[in-house]
């Protein structure tokens, strides 16, 4: 028998939602432009306010039957329309999802049936560029397919379209092309690798997941962006987030096929149990209606003229960024970004050569100053690089920021750089990870600083010069027990 309650006494509302606000004050800020990852500030006053009262207006309805609440159907037909009809070609159908990685859940899901029942492939590939979204790993692990990874050029980090070509086998069930990639920023040769695709008869992702909302937006402010999307040949399915440059809060996506045939791959249902029919086009079950309603209520209160202003905001961000960068000494910019993302690499004494460490030290030193820049590994001959993704809260910041930027990387440079322990890499390097055991892991993790208790590092330096330097099965499996401290009871 437990001798401790479950909870505590209930308290009052009041002191309960104080509670939660203080818990905030540690976080990263999600407003203002300051933060450079994971959160999109469109900067327009009231917008918050909006999405939050359209989500408890729609907070309890249960998303899962839309024959009991018809308004759901409403509100996701009318978001499904939107996206079709910005990036969509006649026939298109859709689905609203929880985010970016549940549409492409459902994208590849679509593709292994489709293959499966159309084509009699049972031991299906997916073939990726080597910048697809780490996602569509998931996707494959879940779903049971096998991926076939395709260096990018490394040069313009663009995917290699004949190779790719070259990649197609008769077991590939579906090709992906990034609008624009996440690490990058940029679009990959989307009409060459769905007219390859669609030559041999195989099923053809766009990742818009980012790029879907701002591209068209950047097109009609006046900016070139080649053609991406279902009007493209060979197109067979996309995914964009509303969650990101659609400016609504975080739940909110959509998966868009050429057609309803292909849609009803996706959807899963069932009658051989005792309970209701069951149908979902998507992974979850019950789904609160406020996600749906909140998006829909940030799509039409910001409307055209509005998403084509935000998206001109973010070009101006960038184009300032990326001339402040360019001018800075030993900072490269990686490939030539087409929307609001930019990574950049800083070369050490040679001029030429990314510097790992300075690298981390100049994001620890940022993070010192209240910025914060997303720090990704080198992979497979990619260099590591720090990574901004820019809203139109940043704009007023991109001066301070550059200004920051030289100072921090003055301070970078000044510093020791980090080493990882040659002791510990010769000891990480005979590690086998699946046979790793609970002691050997945390003895590696309190090398690194990581150890139980020990809290969250202040600068992440260290700890990511190791990551780096080990095989990326025993990062994963580090990375796992990391997380898995982090949410320990
Ligand atoms: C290109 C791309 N694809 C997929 C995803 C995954 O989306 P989510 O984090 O919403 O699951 C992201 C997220 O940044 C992305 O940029």
């Amino acid at each position: 028998m437990p001798t401790e309650p479950a909870l505590p006494e209930g308290r009052p509302a009041t002191e309960v939602l104080a509670e939660l606000r203080a818990l905030r004050e540690a976080d990263a800020p999600t407003r203002g432009g300051r933060t450079f990852a994971y959160v999109y500030d469109a900067g327009l006053d009231g917008l918050d306010e909006l999405a939050a009262e359209a989500y408890t207006t729609f907070a309890t309805v249960n998303g899962l039957d839309p024959t009991v609440f018809p308004s759901v159907a409403r509100l996701e037909n009318d978001v499904v329309g939107s996206v079709a009809a910005l990036l969509g070609a006649p026939g298109a159908q859709g689905t609203f999802t929880s985010g970016g990685t549940e549409s492409i859940l459902l994208a590849v899901k679509t593709a292994r049936d489709h293959a499966r029942s159309e084509r009699g492939i049972t031991a299906p590939q997916l073939l990726l560029p080597s910048t697809a979204h780490a996602a569509f790993h998931k996707a494959a692990a879940y779903l049971g397919l096998a991926p076939v990874v395709v260096p990018v050029d490394p040069v313009t980090f663009r995917a290699d379209a004949a190779a790719m070509a070259a990649a197609l086998t008769d077991r590939t069930a579906l090709v992906v092309a990034s609008a624009p990639s996440y690490a990058h920023g940029v679009i990959d040769p989307v009409a060459e690798i769905a007219a390859a695709a669609a030559a041999r008869g195989v099923l053809c992702h766009v990742d818009a997941c980012i790029g879907g909302w701002i591209l068209p937006y950047l097109r009609r402010a006046g900016r070139a962006v080649e053609p991406f999307d279902l009007s493209v040949p060979g197109v067979t399915s996309l995914s964009v987030d509303l969650h990101k440059y659609g400016y609504a809060d975080k739940g909110a996506s959509v998966v868009l096929h050429r057609d309803a045939t292909l849609r009803r791959h996706q959807y899963f249902a069932h009658a051989g149990w005792p309970g209701y029919p069951v149908v979902n086009p998507t992974v979850q079950g019950t789904k609160s209606g406020g996600l749906l309603a909140q998006a829909w209520a940030v799509l039409r209160h910001v409307g055209e003229e509005g998403y084509t202003a935000l998206a001109g905001r973010v070009g101006e961000a960038s184009d300032r960024l990326l001339a402040g960068l360019r001018s800075m000494d030993g900072v490269r910019v990686l490939g030539d970004p087409a929307a609001g993302l930019v990574a950049f690499t800083v070369a050490g004494e040679d001029g030429v050569t990314p510097d790992l460490s300075l690298l981390l030290h100049l994001a620890d030193e940022m993070r010192e100053l209240g910025w914060y820049l997303q720090p990704q590994l080198s992979f497979d001959g990619l260099p590591p690089n720090l990574h901004l993704t820019l809203t139109p809260a940043t704009v007023g910041q991109v001066g301070s920021l550059l200004d920051d930027l030289a100072v921090a990387l003055d301070k970078a440079r000044a510093l020791e750089p980090v080493v990882v322990d040659p002791e510990l890499a010769s000891f990480a390097a005979g590690l086998d990870p699946e046979t790793l055991g609970p002691d050997e892991v945390a003895g590696v993790l309190a090398f690194a600083g990581l150890g139980e208790g020990a809290g969250l590092p202040r600068r992440a330096a260290p700890v990511l010069v190791l990551l780096d330097a080990l095989p990326g099965p025993l990062k994963e499996r580090l990375l796992a027990e990391f997380i898995g401290s982090v949410f320990r009871i």
